[in-house]
């Protein structure tokens, strides 16, 4: 009987939990390229975070999924060459971000996120230019 119920419970968190998994990638994954662009913003705000609590894993981590996020096709809002220019030299910066962030150091990962930072205004800065 035990057995059953253990069985039960498993299955029941089984279940759960790829619903929750689903849940979460349908979140990180949206079609919606507004609301994919609203998590670059919750990732640049867990790094401030991480940076004032000296949180390294999540420093790392969330520079990460902002490197990974620049891969997508939903990222490519834009097919010039100064748009890739400007997602490149984004990826760099969230590349030594991580790096700075594995070699558990701080004053490096300040610096690289400054420079994230940068690359996050100066691409919207070409993307509204380009608008008009
Ligand atoms: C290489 C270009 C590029 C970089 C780098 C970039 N973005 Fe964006 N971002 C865009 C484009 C293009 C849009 C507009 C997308 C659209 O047309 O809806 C956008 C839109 C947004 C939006 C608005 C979403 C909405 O509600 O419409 C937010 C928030 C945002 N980006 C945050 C960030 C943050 C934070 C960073 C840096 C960590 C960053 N972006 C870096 C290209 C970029």
């Amino acid at each position: 009987m035990k057995k059953f119920v253990a069985l039960g419970i498993l299955a029941v968190a089984g279940v759960v939990g790829t619903w929750g998994t689903w849940g979460l990638l349908q979140a990180q994954q949206p079609n919606d390229t507004g609301a994919f662009m609203q998590i670059k913003l919750q990732h640049a705000q867990k790094i401030v975070e991480g940076l004032a609590l000296e949180n390294y894993d999540l420093i790392g981590k969330s520079a990460q999924k902002l490197a990974l996020m620049s891969h997508e096709s939903n990222w490519n809002v834009l097919q010039t060459v100064e748009y890739n220019r400007l997602s490149r030299e984004f990826r760099d910066s969230t590349d030594r971000l991580h790096k700075a962030a594995s070699e558990k150091n701080l004053d490096g990962a300040t610096l690289a996120y400054f420079e994230v930072t940068l690359n996050c205004v100066r691409c919207h800065k070409y993307e509204r230019l380009s608008e008009k």
